[in-house]
């Protein structure tokens, strides 16, 4: 994947980008991305100077931006300054997944917090002091002995001067140090002196995460009070590795020290929303499956905006290799049915959002034992029935909530099929999009990448939104939910 060197750029263009992803709440990365899609797309016409450039994309920016209420409001609701005056006192153990800190210190500073950095001696192996200097914009600890910073009791500052505690990656070796009050070095001793909250993201081998030994080191430190965020389930960074203790992606850290703090505007207070995520699996036999490529990156991050708004989340998820959210109650599921018989026993709700990729058929008998291939035999039919449509159930249920949401995945006549399945399903609102090869959405499409491109579809009409991050399709839509569940009254 092609990526964007910001510092390539001349300053006048980098000038430019940073005032416009400033006025947009992107990432200048992200606001690179969007005008060079606009420009393919065309929607850029032949400019030339600079300033007739800037004029240009901000008529485009403001086309896209804040068109409607909702867009307006959502912009407000992209966390730019959700952490504005937290002190974050964020560790950094020895695993590969070292490298991903860098991005959760970007992610946090732009978000208004202070970030100070402790590197174990371990993590010192896998990023280096300087980068994370640079980017944390502050002294880096390494040494519990140091004269300079050990003359006011160094290790007891670091505590006292955050308001929380993160440890990201957090080894194997963290984890058991801290759950036996190990102290024999600067982290272990910072998180043995602290009295703040910690929250732990752990990173590891699954083997190790596996072990018993680790297991009862999780197990009691949840009993002391320290949270966790993931790991997930998935490819390792070491090659030929996969399972679960993958660290959770730093945005999704970012999102369990939001909710940790308890910071932001909460529209949502108060108001219970359930959100389904994910693929089904349907089952051909005990160890055979039909599925999708759908991830639930979508699903979660509309339920992980949705409970920084406030809101009484209950995420149901399909199989899917990524982290519960945050402030989110989970409910796993595998089947299509089971997804329905979990969203109907919440019913009561304010707002149903389904981002599910419920499969529409599933194999009428799946087999007891596993089905045998037999000789002469030839391959097993498979007799398909229809699973139940739980967007339509919800839809037409006589406890519909007052907001009631369906995804619409298609490969072609997009609107067409979006505009259908808002009449014939009793939704609200439709978020369709393209998830074919050729959607031209991120470097590898919708299904099962980082990236989205939506249109919203209701009585009123269509509204376009640019493709952005998940993460910021899932905060638009949280804060369009707001503003319509602003004139529901329950
Ligand atoms: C290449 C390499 C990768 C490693 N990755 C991890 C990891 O992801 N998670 C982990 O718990 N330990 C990992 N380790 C082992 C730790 O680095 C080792 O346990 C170290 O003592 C941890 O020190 P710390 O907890 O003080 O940072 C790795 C070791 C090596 C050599």
């Amino acid at each position: 994947m092609a990526s964007i060197t910001i510092r390539n750029l001349d300053d006048e263009v980098k000038e430019l980008l940073r005032r416009l992803a400033a006025e947009n709440d992107r990432s200048m990365e992200e606001q690179a991305r969007v005008m060079i899609r606009a420009a393919v797309d065309g929607q850029i016409g032949p400019v030339g100077r600079i300033d007739q450039i800037e004029k240009t994309l901000r008529e485009l920016t403001s086309v896209h931006g804040a068109a409607t209420p909702a867009t307006a409001l959502a912009g407000k609701s992209v966390p730019r300054g959700s952490l504005s005056g937290k002190r974050i006192l964020l560790i950094i153990g020895g695993g590969i997944a070292a490298y991903k800190a860098l991005d959760l210190i970007r992610r946090l500073r732009e978000r208004g917090a202070a970030v100070r950095v402790v590197m174990t001696s371990a993590a010192q192996e896998f990023v280096t002091t300087l980068s994370v200097g640079a980017l944390s914009a502050d002294h880096v600890f390494t040494e519990l002995f140091d004269r300079n910073d050990e003359h006011d009791v160094g290790h007891i500052r670091l505590s006292r001067e955050a308001d929380l505690l993160v440890v990201a990656p957090a080894t194997a070796d963290l984890m058991a140090k801290l759950a036996n009050g190990h102290a024999n070095d600067l982290a272990s001793t910072v998180l043995v002196a602290t009295d703040k909250p910690v929250l732990m993201a752990p990173a590891m081998n699954p083997r190790m995460w596996a072990h018993p030994a680790t297991r009862r080191n999780r197990a009691t430190l949840q009993k002391d009070g320290i949270s966790f965020i993931g790991p997930a389930k998935g490819e390792m960074a070491e090659s030929n590795e996969a399972g679960e203790g993958r660290m959770a992606e730093p945005l999704e850290i970012v999102a369990a020290i939001e909710a940790l703090l308890d910071v932001g505007p909460r529209p949502l207070s108060g108001r219970k929303i359930i959100v389904t995520s994910g693929p089904t699996h349907e089952p051909i036999d005990p160890v055979r499956y039909i599925a999708n490529r759908s991830s639930g990156k979508q699903g979660h991050a509309i339920a992980a905006a949705l409970a920084r708004l406030g809101a009484d989340v209950h995420l149901v998820s399909g199989p899917v290799g990524i982290a519960d959210p945050a402030g989110v109650k989970t409910i796993h599921v595998e089947r299509a049915q089971e997804m329905r018989d979990a969203v109907e026993q919440l019913l009561p709700a304010d707002a149903a959002v389904f981002v599910a990729a419920v499969a529409d058929w599933r194999s009428e008998n799946s087999a007891g034992e596993k089905i045998k291939k037999v000789a002469g035999e030839g391959p097993p039919v498979l007799r398909m029935v229809e699973n139940p449509d739980i967007l339509a159930g919800v839809g037409h249920h006589s406890q519909r909530p007052g907001l009631v949401i369906g995804f619409a995945a298609e490969t072609q006549n997009l609107l067409r099929n979006a505009e259908a399945k808002l009449k014939k399903k009793g939704a609200d609102l439709i978020v369709a999009n393209d998830v074919s090869q050729a959607s031209g959405v991120g470097p590898s499409g919708v299904m099962g990448g980082d990236r989205n491109r939506v249109r919203i579809v209701s009585k009123a009409g269509v509204e376009g939104w640019p493709e952005m991050s998940k993460d910021e399709v899932a905060a638009r839509l949280a804060a369009l939910i707001a503003e319509r569940l602003k004139t529901i009254v329950v």
